[in-house]
């Protein structure tokens, strides 16, 4: 993780053990009077946005997901503070901040570009907006440092961003030369060349299958393997790409798409963290506040689905059809299942395509069945 600070009038990054990185308060400078509460913990330093570079505005470009499906669901919310638990290119957020006056919104991401993207993005917005650079299973300890017991609303929009996925050295994308990197934190210590060059080869295989749904994990497993070390991108593509038989390479896309995406599951722990994160999320969440999940692969959905559904349930362990005789206390209602993106969002967006829409509400509160 790094730090932010100032040298010579220019915002400037040094680097902090990720462990010893305790959330970062970037965009709160002048309160314009919304009924934001200060942060309590005096270890963190509130400083100043930094004025937009042609890096951090211009250069990051992500197109927000169901935007209009997301203003609704946060519209109706109590007034308070929303977290954007993956705040990217602060796409979500800045339409939140527009359509609803009396939100604020505290973004958390854990990638460096879009902190800086986002944090020059929301300077307008004033004490509105801060920016904090953290993992999202650090979502309770984030709002402890702020000082805030309860929100109105939190979002999760997974995965990367097209900004992650278009720069060619992040060593996302099968398509471009690179080195084997693919973290979201790039002072973490798992990239994807520890994975690749690494791994035994039945740890490879498990990923491969269970992060991606891949047919032929074992064939590709075994086909890193003998070719270690590998290196860059395109070599792991065109390996991958051997060890598919050749009918099934010619459907589907490209053969490498699905071990990239078990990959770079692995190399962020993206569905280790998912679980606890939502349960924060849940918890801190204030009765009438929402939580919205966007995710674009069943892993991520299936954890979603597993959270949200054991807080509608309260863990109600009768049988279906009978009424409640356990005890169980619900403390969310259902909102969106599995909403898609119109077709329209589809085909403006491709990568809408794969996208399910799940929220739900806390209740006044917790409610027996
Ligand atoms: C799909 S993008 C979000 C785009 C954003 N909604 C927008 O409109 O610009 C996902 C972002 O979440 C961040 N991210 C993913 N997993 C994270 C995690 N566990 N903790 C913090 N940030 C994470 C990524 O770095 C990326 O910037």
């Amino acid at each position: 993780m790094q730090s932010f600070g100032w040298q010579n009038g220019q915002p400037i990054l040094r680097p902090l053990p990720f462990r010893a990185f305790r959330g970062e308060i970037l965009a709160a400078s002048a309160n314009r009077g919304a009924a934001v509460q200060r942060p309590k913990s005096s270890s963190l330093r509130s400083v100043p946005v930094a004025s937009p570079s042609p890096m951090s505005t211009e250069s990051f470009s992500h197109q927000p997901v169901m935007l209009d499906e997301i203003i609704e669901l946060f519209k109706t919310v109590p007034a308070g503070w929303i977290v954007d638990a993956t705040l990217g290119g602060a796409g979500h957020t800045r339409a939140i901040l527009d359509a609803c006056p009396n939100l604020s919104v505290i973004g958390i991401d854990q990638d460096e570009n879009a902190i800086k993207a986002a944090s020059a993005r929301l300077a307008t917005y004033g004490a509105r907006a801060r920016v904090v650079r953290a993992r999202f299973d650090q979502l309770a300890q984030v709002l402890s440092d702020q000082g805030i017991e309860s929100v109105s609303g939190v979002l999760f929009d997974l995965g990367v961003s097209s900004h992650q996925f278009d720069t060619a050295e992040r060593g996302f994308s099968y398509r471009t030369e690179a080195p084997l990197d693919m973290r979201m934190n790039t002072s973490a210590e798992r990239s994807a060349d520890v994975v690749v060059n690494n791994y035994e080869v039945a740890d490879l295989e498990r990923i491969i299958r269970e992060h991606s749904d891949e047919r032929f994990a074992g064939r590709i497993a075994r086909a890193i393997v003998a070719a270690r070390p590998v290196r860059t991108t395109t070599e792991l593509a065109a390996i991958v790409a051997s060890a598919i038989p050749a009918p099934a390479r010619r459907r589907g896309g490209n053969p490498a798409k699905r071990t990239f995406q078990a990959l770079r599951i692995e190399v962020n722990a993206e569905l280790e963290i998912l679980e606890p994160a939502l349960v924060q999320a849940v918890d801190s969440l204030a009765p009438g506040g929402r939580i919205a999940v966007l995710s674009y692969h069943s892993g991520e959905d299936r954890i979603a689905k597993s959270v949200l559904r054991a807080a509608e349930s309260g863990g109600c362990t009768c049988p279906v059809g009978l009424p409640c005789g356990c005890g169980a206390t619900p403390t969310l209602k259902r909102v969106r299942v599995a909403a898609k993106a119109s077709m329209q969002e589809q085909k403006a967006n491709p990568r809408s395509t794969s996208a399910r829409l799940r929220a739900a509400e806390k209740l006044m509160k917790a409610q027996g069945l």
